[in-house]
């Protein structure tokens, strides 16, 4: 089960002669100033890459996309018949936002223009995208924002219909990215990186997406494996048999209350020669469906839960990328998964878990079952050896009530936290650090174990931060570590928009290919 995919591919013709079935340009909201046919002071100014396009209408295109109700305005898309203008029967306008003065536009307005275009222009099977590229050391990011944008706005789930959908129009098939120099090796090579990129982020959204029926644990490990292997990872599955015997009561606690038994995931990644020694771990929260447990959650919305997994789905995602983009570091993806759910086999509030790494935690709301799988999967990584521990879960819904649905909570290592936010501002992923309070810690003290899983008196203030005070118990002194909380991020439960698609988003793929690449770089 794989949704349709698109293909890309580099092109240095004249936009106006381009035998596609749609071109698509760029518009600026801009007023004052001449277009890019030297044109007259309008409203509206055609991005660079327009240039033939506009030549080919006698200056009349701006005109006539303005009698179309073209505002330039971010996402939107405005289509014109051609009528034999250009070999293209269909010119699509997209929005780019005011001009950015004396610069190109920014790679994320790029990226979700190209996502907008792509997805506006389903039922057409071959379109040329010819936007505005900076010819400077900026064009290697423009072009990969433009890559990925139109692969991952050309996403669609393939879902479970049984019958044809004729009146659905099919995503576009393949797409052709206009550049000076089609041949230039690295423009070439930024394709192939999109391609390997935007296939993660596409994979992550289509496990995220499926049925909650369709993806248990144990199915869940086996997909992950396969394709782990075909990948050339090294792959290692613990069964619950496995878990017992190594003693992570964190991931069976959790498991213990589904017929689908938990897993624990490994995937490595060895780079050839060694790489520069240091090793990269990265841990994803795999709950394949989300119920509460005991701690039942209200029904209200709570098939979305489905989306659990969406941490583990993006490390098992990521380690494919990693394998195809070859950085020179060793990766470790960690994916502990479990079906969080009540009945006469299920963890209970008032229990004692031991954890992997022996500390006990007084269980007080079964619904906070992602610290629990993710405590052992942390304290695991680290005995294996980890310098940089990235972790990234759907953990709370104070996520989203302090930072909404767009950017995600990142607690830790100070510096790894910056790090990471610098990471998602590059990809286009906002990340945020935030603190992790002595006081929030003194609240979690139990009076029986170690530690309680939750504020000890159930005071949900400072809800995100007690889950990353919570996994801080789980990483030795010495690994740099961030935990990343994407609840909001991660899905998108409204329409789709920019490169967004409803459902699974694939956030944080590519901040997590982006941060290994620089820790292989730079340490
Ligand atoms: N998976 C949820 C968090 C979540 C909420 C993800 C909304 C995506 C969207 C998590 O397991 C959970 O239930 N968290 C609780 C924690 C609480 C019991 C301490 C929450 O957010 O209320
Ligand atoms: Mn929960
Ligand atoms: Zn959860």
């Amino acid at each position: 089960m794989t949704s349709p995919s698109t293909t890309l591919s580099l092109v240095d013709t004249d936009p106006a002669e381009l035998a596609v079935d749609a071109i698509v340009i760029g518009l600026h909201s801009q007023t004052g100033e001449q277009d890019a046919a030297g044109g007259p002071a309008g409203a509206l100014l055609l991005a660079s890459g327009a240039e033939s396009i506009a030549a080919a209408f006698d200056g009349r295109l701006t005109e006539t996309l303005a009698l179309l109700g073209a505002t330039g305005a971010p996402g939107e898309v405005i289509k014109l018949a051609t009528l034999g203008t250009v070999t293209a029967p269909v010119v699509a306008a997209v929005g780019l936002g005011p001009e950015p003065t004396g610069a190109a536009p920014a790679p994320e307005t790029l990226r979700r223009a190209a996502g907008s275009a792509v997805r506006a222009l389903a039922g057409a099977r071959r379109v040329a995208l010819s936007l505005p590229l900076p010819d400077d050391a900026d064009a290697a990011d423009a072009l990969r924002a433009v890559a990925e944008g139109a692969l991952l706005g050309g996403y669609r789930f393939a879902g479970y219909k049984t019958r044809p959908q004729p009146a659905r129009r099919e995503p576009v098939a393949e797409v052709l990215v206009a550049v000076p120099e089609a041949g230039d090796a690295g423009a070439r090579a930024e394709i192939e990186r999109a391609q390997a990129v935007a296939g993660a982020v596409r994979l992550t959204r289509d496990w995220v997406n499926m049925a909650p029926n369709l993806l248990r644990p144990p199915g869940f490990a086996d997909a992950v494996a396969e394709a782990a292997r075909a990948a050339g990872l090294a792959v290692e599955v613990l069964d619950e048999a496995a878990l017992a015997a190594g003693g992570y009561g964190g991931i069976l606690a959790v498991g213990q209350g589904s017929e689908a038994p938990p897993r624990l995931v490994k995937l490595t990644y060895t780079p050839e020669g060694g790489g520069s020694g240091k090793r990269v771990a990265l841990v994803g929260k795999g709950i394949t469906f989300d119920t509460g447990g005991i701690s039942i959650k209200p029904a209200q919305g709570m098939w979305e839960m489905k989306s659990d997994m969406g941490g583990a789905a993006a490390v098992g995602a990521a380690m494919l990328a990693i394998a195809a983009l070859k950085p020179a570091v060793t990766v470790t993806g960690y994916l502990p998964m479990a079906e969080n759910m009540p009945s006469g086999t299920s963890y209970r509030p008032g229990d004692v878990i031991t954890m992997y790494n022996g500390k006990k935690v007084e269980v007080l709301n079964t619904d906070a079952e992602g610290r629990m799988v993710l405590g052992d999967a942390m304290a695991r990584a680290c005995e294996d050896g980890a310098d940089y521990l990235f972790e990234v879960s759907t953990l709370t819904g104070g996520q989203v009530v302090s930072l909404g649905k767009r950017i995600s909570g990142v607690m830790g290592t100070p510096e790894l936290c910056e790090r990471v936010r610098a990471a998602g501002d590059a990809v286009g992923e906002p990340a945020w650090p935030m603190p992790l309070p002595d006081e929030v810690r003194k609240g979690m003290e139990s009076d029986v174990a170690d530690i309680s899983q939750v504020n000890a008196g159930m005071d949900r203030a400072g809800h995100m931060l007690q889950g990353g005070v919570f996994l801080r118990e789980f990483v030795t002194d010495d690994v740099a570590w961030a935990h990343l909380d994407i609840a909001g991020p991660s899905y998108h439960s409204g329409e789709a928009t920019g490169y967004w698609t409803k459902g699974g988003t694939g956030v944080p793929v590519r901040t997590l290919v982006h941060l290994v690449e620089d820790v292989a770089a730079n340490g």
